[in-house]
């Protein structure tokens, strides 16, 4: 049975949940690696949607477990509201279901509050972060003050940690950042004894459960959060999330050797969308890019911020398919295409005249980048409908064929809108993971 590792390749919200969704019906294990609420999927199962932030896609099918591995970070407070609203539309988030590495680091309240803070404090160069406290949660773990979901579980553990950390924070909010916010030792120790005692259960060791899954021959699926373009070490920094996107992340995160890896699966836009900050090559500003942001529907599912949108940029594609080993690309939101009479691709960069085979590592030189364009032929036809690569018109086989080419990848699959049955796999390598 495999072991599939699902990215998203572009700057987020390619739509990796929903295909996780589809692929997961037969999987053992579902495993989130990396980031914590700042995430945000919305699964539609038959017309119904279901919003997700930090439990994985596969929890709606029902014969799957999740796990968190220890390179998420982990809000107890908004697990406790997704665990919740979950629920109460009956679907099961037990123990069983769901588990949590002891090593996770918790984001907590103050955490939230210095990421807006610092935020409101940048004058320009804003990065936009979602400030769920991601950022600040991960500075504590590498300069290893942070509290972790076994540390939850250990009350004077807790207290001490906390105490230690409080009495900082409060001091960095207020004298540094000059903050309000201040955050309150009794309250706050009270609140998580609580969450305590509701998670307690779900305390997994995630590193065995991966390892023993993958001995025993069971299909084992990494979710991957964010975008390649949005990873700590390769993307577009300062722009970026605070946790290594990566496929490569998933074994560092979950405590599995690479050599267990059999495919990964890059989830792509058929055309771009990036939020918040930063250098984004081929946005389009003009009624190109409002259609597909009104079209798409492109707004946050966290923030509800509209996304900037743009075209497809093969640069882009070819440099997370190498830094993911990607082998097999997912192309979602295909129907947002329908309508344009010409479809752009950027294919090259250049820079102060010369041609890049790359990004360059400085943000500053990828705002500075012209993009090449190709123009192919658009469509005009409703394919929400499709559910074959046969039912698509032929323009917008052609597309696909081109972006094969373009990037040198086998598009595997598409999507023709949110709902499971419209995705569509149609490539071999990866029909093993859907029962199909
Ligand atoms: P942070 O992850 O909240 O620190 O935000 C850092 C950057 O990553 C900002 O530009 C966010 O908009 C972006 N970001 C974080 N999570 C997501 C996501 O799930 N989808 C798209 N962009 C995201």
């Amino acid at each position: 049975m495999p072991v599939a590792i699902v990215v998203g390749i572009q700057w987020g919200d390619e739509g990796k949940g929903k295909v996780v969704d589809y692929l997961t019906e037969r999987a053992s294990l579902v495993v989130r690696f990396q980031g914590g609420d700042n995430a945000g999927h919305t699964v539609v199962v038959e017309g119904h949607k279901t919003a997700l932030q930090l439990i994985p896609s596969g929890i709606l099918r029902p014969d799957c477990r999740c796990l968190l591995a220890s390179g998420v970070v982990l809000n107890p407070f908004s697990l406790r509201d997704e665990i919740a609203s979950l629920q109460a539309v009956d679907v099961e988030v037990s123990p069983e279901r769901f588990g949590i590495a002891g090593e996770v680091q918790l984001i907590l309240p103050y955490h939230r509050a210095i990421d807006a803070a610092r935020e409101a404090n940048r004058s320009g160069g804003k990065i936009g972060t979602t400030k769920k406290g991601i950022g600040p949660a991960y500075e504590d773990s590498v300069t290893r003050s942070g509290i972790r979901f076994c540390d939850l579980l250990n009350q004077p553990r807790l207290e001490e940690l906390l105490a230690r950390n409080l009495e900082f924070k409060n001091n960095y909010l207020k004298e540094v950042l000059g903050s309000d916010e201040q955050f309150e030792y009794q309250s706050l120790l009270d609140d998580l004894l609580k969450l305590a005692d509701q998670f307690k259960p779900y305390l997994a060791n995630v590193s065995a459960e991966v390892n023993s899954a993958i001995e025993t021959d069971q299909y084992v699926m990494f979710e991957g959060a964010q975008g390649c373009l949005l990873d700590i070490s390769h993307g577009t920094y300062p722009f970026v999330t605070s946790s290594n996107t990566v496929a490569g992340y998933a074994c560092a995160s979950a405590g599995f050797g690479p050599n267990r890896v059999d495919r990964v699966i890059g989830i792509c836009k058929a055309y771009c969308t990036r939020v918040g900050g930063g250098p984004f090559p081929t946005e389009d500003h003009g009624e190109a890019g409002e259609t597909l942001c009104k079209v798409g529907n492109e707004f946050g599912t966290v923030t509800g911020r509209p996304r900037r949108c743009g075209w497809l940029d093969v640069m882009a594609v070819k440099r997370a398919m190498r830094l993911n080993g990607v082998e097999s690309l997912i192309l979602t939101k295909l129907d947002v295409l329908s309508g344009f009479d010409k479809i752009k691709i950027g294919v090259s960069y250049t820079l102060n005249g010369e041609v890049l085979d790359d990004l360059p590592p400085s943000s500053d030189d990828i705002e500075k980048v012209e993009v090449v364009y190709e123009e192919v032929p658009g469509w005009k036809d409703d394919i929400t409908k499709a559910r074959s690569l046969e039912d698509l018109p032929a323009e917008t086989r052609s597309f696909i064929a081109r972006v094969e080419e373009l990037t040198g990848c086998a598009v595997d699959g598409f999507s023709v809108g949110p709902d499971r049955a419209q995705t569509i796999i149609s490539g071999e390598p990866v029909k093993q993971f859907a029962k199909v």
